[in-house]
């Protein structure tokens, strides 16, 4: 099982789409997928077609037991989504209570870790979508993670966010005594403004290592997929947000490949 956290402290820089779409073209080069909603707003959930107003089992579950994970509990949660082969471990909005309950509680950032460990040999990938803010879901994502993907807006004030978000996962990192690898993705490029270009040219001039080389452009196909409740790839294959998707697949399994070979 390989597990990639994506996460952005800011918020609509395209998080719960490049989950889906990495989860949906993972799933249809036949690898077993899970993407797992952290997020108490539940876009991912909704993506799929359930509410997380009303649903009746989520991930909020998994912190129920005290910082410990039933055995089986996680496999009970998991629900089938309308692309084979992805699964999801849905949010509910029940989760936003998740601060004020935890605070306190042994093994409460290892949840999520301990939740996956059960389920090692039932999934390929996991992708974790995250909520917009440091708490302690994206502190459970960071340690559960093997591999981070930060998505970026291609404009200044998300770059800005960008020097946020990287300054508390050294903090998190530190406290976690872990490393993460990651990868800066920018998104909605418009190669048509100068905003879009002169952003992209700073995040290449100031992350040459973490940048990867690519951009995912502005696409309206990905809000049409989520208004279908679909995969991006399955509501068009060919559609150019789908093919710069498809590269940074092809960039995972290589980075995959590289760990494992260590
Ligand atoms: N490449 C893209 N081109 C055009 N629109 C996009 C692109 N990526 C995402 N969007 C749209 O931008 C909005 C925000 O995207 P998304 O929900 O994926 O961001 P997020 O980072 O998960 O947001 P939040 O922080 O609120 O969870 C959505 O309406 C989505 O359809
Ligand atoms: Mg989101």
């Amino acid at each position: 099982m390989r597990i990639w956290a994506v996460a952005n402290q800011k918020g609509g820089v395209g998080k719960t789409t490049s989950v889906v779409t990495l989860g949906g073209l993972l799933a249809e080069q036949g690898k077993r997928v899970l993407v797992v909603d952290l997020d108490p707003h539940g876009s991912l959930t909704s993506w799929f077609g359930y509410d997380p107003d009303t649903i009746a089992h989520s991930v909020f579950d998994l912190f129920q037991h005290q910082g410990k994970v039933p055995e089986g509990l996680p496999a009970q949660l998991i629900t089938d989504t309308s692309c084979p082969g992805l699964s999801l471990l849905p949010a509910s909005t029940a989760l936003a209570t998740l601060e004020r309950r935890m605070v306190g509680v042994e093994g409460m950032g290892l949840i999520v870790s301990r939740a996956l460990a059960q389920l090692w040999d039932d999934f390929d990938y996991v992708l974790l979508d995250n909520t917009p803010s440091l708490g302690v879901l994206m502190v459970n994502a960071l340690a559960a993670a093997q591999h981070l993907i930060i998505p970026v807006q291609t404009e200044f004030l998300a770059i800005k966010g960008l020097e946020r978000m990287l300054h508390t996962l050294e903090m998190v990192m530190r406290s976690q005594k872990n490393r993460l690898p990651y990868l800066i993705v920018p998104t909605m490029f418009d190669r048509r403004t100068q905003a879009s270009v002169k952003s992209l040219n700073l995040l290449r001039k100031t992350y040459p290592d973490q940048l990867w080389r690519f951009a995912v452009p502005v696409d309206t196909k990905f809000r049409d997929a989520s208004q279908a409740g679909v995969t991006p790839s399955s509501l068009d294959r060919e559609t150019h947000g789908v093919r710069a998707y498809r590269h940074l697949v092809d960039e995972m399994l290589a980075q995959t490949e590289t760990v494992e070979a260590r």
